[in-house]
């Protein structure tokens, strides 16, 4: 069988909500021990990274190897890309290996989709460009609905560099179909062109931002994406956007910090937040496994 999951647009939220609670169960087996299903048995599995990946690689090939599955990762260095070889003919190659499922990350954004095209494996976006990483909305969406019981009535806040987030963009269209408040707060230069027609709210100021939320997303500066000069200075960025205590103080009683990682410390979000108990970086890696388990046991079409 051949699902993509190239984009949060195009996932319905029925299909959300069972990719959620099947995470559920996946996260149970590997909390107690099991990390040797067999619900990909005979399955091979692809991970073709263009881009530095720590979390979403790892825990995809995790998830591959705890379902069952064959598992083989591919960067660009080491293979036929170096040579020359273009997407897509790397992409047929692949396919003609009787690959079941490619997991492709790439600085372009539409390359999953492109690839999806052309072959027969089922294609999972793990980011591509400034776009989508529909993975990385869906593990954060467990990690809010494991801590408050629903995402629906939830006022989330995404805070930082909104323009080349692709994880902003994918909570911003999953965490609106759910059903929770999504609002975003950044200097105008790091806003996407066309913000005011997305399903979310853009705050004046830091109270707007903090006041009424349950979670505070923070976001990286992708400082290898933008031109210079969006903003003076690290230091004032950090001033006037960052994520303090002084700051979380506003946000509801019992708010959590989010951050998709890698953090770029004492910048989005203050050291003493990152380190605190409000803050579930952690878990949301813990939760990347399970949630990437429940995607591929549907990608594929495996569950009974
Ligand atoms: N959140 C995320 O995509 O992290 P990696 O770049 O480490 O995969």
């Amino acid at each position: 069988m051949k699902r993509d999951f190239l984009t949060m647009a195009d996932t319905p939220k029925e299909l959300i909500e069972s990719l959620l609670e099947r995470a559920g169960f996946m996260k149970q087996n590997i909390a107690s021990g099991n990390k040797s299903l067999d619900i990909l048995k005979g399955k091979s599995m692809v991970t073709l990274f263009y881009e530095n990946s720590t979390r979403t690689r790892c825990s995809f090939e995790d998830a591959g190897k705890y379902l069952g599955a064959k598992v083989v990762g591919i960067s660009p260095s080491g293979s036929s890309v170096k040579k020359g070889e273009s997407l897509i003919d790397t992409a047929v190659t692949l396919d003609k290996m009787m690959t079941d499922v490619i997991v492709i990350r790439h600085s372009i954004a539409g390359a999953p989709a492109i690839i999806a095209k052309h072959t027969k494996a089922s294609v999972v976006n793990g980011g591509d460009g400034m776009h989508a990483h529909p993975t990385q909305a869906l593990l954060d969406m467990y990690t809010m609905r494991e801590r408050f019981g629903q995402i629906k009535g939830l006022e989330v806040a995404i805070i930082g560099d909104v323009k080349h987030s692709r994880v902003a963009q994918s909570n911003i269209v999953g965490l609106s179909k759910m059903g929770a408040k999504v609002k975003v707060f950044a200097p105008n230069t790091l806003l996407p062109k066309g913000i005011e027609n997305q399903p979310c709210k853009v705050c004046k100021n830091v109270e707007e931002a903090f006041k009424g939320s349950d979670v505070i997303m923070g976001l990286r500066i992708q400082l290898e994406r933008q031109q210079k000069g969006l903003f003076p200075s690290i230091e004032e960025y950090n001033h006037f956007y960052g994520v303090s205590m002084e700051r979380m103080a506003m946000a509801n009683k019992g708010a959590i910090v989010m951050h998709p990682g890698p953090a770029n410390r004492g910048i989005e979000v203050d050291c003493d937040v990152l380190d605190s108990e409000m803050c579930l970086k952690d878990e949301q890696v813990t939760n990347g496994v399970a949630t990437r388990m429940a995607l591929l046991e549907w990608v594929t079409g495996s569950r009974g």
